[in-house]
């Protein structure tokens, strides 16, 4: 017996060296950790279960019979954070350079498929370099079947990619259909083909930090939710993202204990500046209506134009989507549309209800925007707010022009209520640019054409540049005080809590992807 105890542990003892000594005193000298250490500090102390810790590969090729390491190249498992189920796998870069055999995909499904059964979310630790080149084929089957069950699992239960070391090749599309990615500066890249690749087709030098670092993901391509600064930053940053979702899509959002108090912030009156073309920072809105220090921001870097992320409203969860007039006067163009879809979808699928700040002058207009696809990308910002069935909210800080009023979760299409504040100004464009065009005869017969223009667009605003004339319509439920827009949205969500509303019955929508 004892001798049978003696070999399990040295079995586990062997499995916990992973790729060996040196190997592991490279990953440190990377500034990465193992992928025992992301686990042990990414779960609850004590609370990680191992599964498969003693399988190995089965390939004979190339000698590899010979070398064989326990878990072959990934720890899977599950446990808790913050006390609530998770499942995880982190790949091991010291064996084959946490290369993707036939087993270690294995491994992978068989968390994945637990998670789905038992609605807890999937968090994939990626440090890998790709296929396992001497299984060929069967590696990229197991590829397939994590493609494959990444795509059952969307909006059952949250996936959450780290990005902390090489992810290349086709793997970059298991993270690609996960909910969030995280990426560690300077240690690891994403790309579909390396610079070498890149050289021989398209003649371009470029090394792997620009083609497909953090930092490019963040700001160029938007590949990348969310940098961290090194492998703890990231770790930290996925139990923040944890922390305001829900374990699957059937149950509501995780809510912290909260008694109602004095909800009237006093900050919020003349955040507008006077000058309608003048810029504020929207995140200041956020943060003065938010449950304090609790706004997470995702995408940051990228399309700079809106801001979206979580936060805490009253202790529960809500998604925030708002236009940014500190960059390109807060327009929606092409990047700016696909980014907030992408987070109302998610939203929608996890039962996070969506609150909106607007403050648009509608979308970019120019051949760069219209080429590259402002209608279809555009669309996808109107397709997601329509299909969302969460609690949905809206207050109208200032402008609301145009085609872009219509789709920033209007009550047209679906939204639960409409707020505007008294700087609110809702139309079918500026009034300098409206008075131009209606009235652009007048203006030209006048024998003072500057007088006559600032008079019409005088008119236009007193007409338009406010948000009455939606509110006789009913557009607008109530014009608030910003002071109270707490207050306000607190009882409008408490309200909708138990909302229910469900599509009609169909296969799938037809997203304009
Ligand atoms: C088998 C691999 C491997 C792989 C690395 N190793 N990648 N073994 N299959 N894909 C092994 C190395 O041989 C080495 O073993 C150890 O891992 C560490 O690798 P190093 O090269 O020493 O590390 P480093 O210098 O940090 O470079 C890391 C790397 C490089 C940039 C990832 O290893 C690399 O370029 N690997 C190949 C990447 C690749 O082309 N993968 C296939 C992509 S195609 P020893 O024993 O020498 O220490 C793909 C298709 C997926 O993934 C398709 C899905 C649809």
């Amino acid at each position: 017996m004892d001798k049978k105890l003696e070999l399990l542990q040295s079995k586990i003892a062997e499995a916990h060296m992973g790729g060996g000594e040196n190997r592991i005193e490279k990953q440190h000298e990377k500034g990465k950790l193992t992928a025992r250490e992301r686990i042990h500090f990414l779960m609850d102390e004590g609370s990680f279960e191992e599964i498969g810790m003693l399988v190995t590969h089965r390939t004979k090729e190339f000698d590899m019979e010979k070398h064989r390491f326990l878990g072959d190249g990934v720890v899977t498992g599950y446990g808790t954070v913050n006390d609530r189920l998770v499942y995880v796998f982190a790949q091991d870069f010291t064996v084959f350079g946490g290369s993707l055999s036939e087993t270690h995909a294995e491994k992978i499904c068989k968390i994945m498929d637990l998670a789905m059964k038992n609605g807890a979310p999937v968090i994939g630790l990626n440090d890998s370099g790709g296929a396992r080149i001497q299984e060929g084929v069967r590696s990229l089957g197991g590829y397939a079947d994590i493609f494959y069950r990444n795509v059952r699992s969307s909006g059952v239960v949250p996936q959450i990619s780290a990005v902390m070391g090489p992810c290349a090749g086709g793997a970059v599309y298991s993270p690609a259909m996960t909910d969030f990615t995280i990426m560690v500066e300077h240690t690891s890249y994403m790309f579909v083909t390396g610079p070498n690749v890149v050289k021989t087709v398209t003649n371009e030098e470029v090394t792997s930090e620009e083609l497909g670092g953090a930092h490019t993901h963040a700001t160029k391509s938007g590949v990348t939710h969310l940098t961290a600064s090194n492998d703890i930053d990231c770790i930290k940053k996925i139990k923040m993202l944890l922390s305001y979702m829900p374990q699957n899509c059937e149950e509501k959002t995780p809510r912290l204990p909260y008694q109602l108090g004095e909800e009237t912030r006093e900050q919020l009156t003349g955040i507008i500046p006077e000058n309608a073309h003048q810029p504020y920072d929207m995140r200041d809105v956020i943060k003065g209506i938010v449950d304090e220090g609790s706004f997470f921001e995702i995408h940051e870097e990228f399309a700079e134009n809106i801001v979206v992320g979580f936060s805490k409203l009253a202790g529960r969860s809500i998604g925030i989507v708002g236009n940014q007039p500190m960059s390109l006067a807060g327009v929606l163009d092409v990047n700016s549309s696909r980014k907030a879809a992408r987070f109302v979808r998610f939203c929608d699928c996890f039962n996070i209800p969506l609150l909106v700040l607007e403050d648009v002058p509608g979308f970019l207009p120019g051949t760069d925007q219209e080429w590259n696809g402002i209608i279809v990308n555009g669309a996808k910002l109107l397709y997601a707010f329509s299909e969302a069935t969460v609690p949905r909210v809206t207050v109208i800080t200032r402008k609301a022009y145009g085609g872009a009023y219509d789709v920033m979760n209007s009550k047209h299409i679906g939204a639960d209520m409409n707020f505007a504040w008294p700087s609110a100004e809702i139309a079918v464009m500026g009034a300098k640019g409206a008075s131009e065009i209606i009235f652009r005869k007048e203006i030209k017969e006048s024998d003072d054409p500057a007088a006559m223009l600032a008079q019409k667009e005088q008119e236009y605003k007193e007409l338009f540049a406010n948000p009455y004339t939606a509110a006789e319509r009913g557009f607008i439920d109530e014009v608030i005080d910003p002071k109270d827009t707490r207050r306000k949205l607190i009882k409008a969500f408490t309200m909708l809590e138990n909302k229910v509303e469900r599509l009609p019955r169909k296969k799938h929508g037809n997203v304009p992807l």
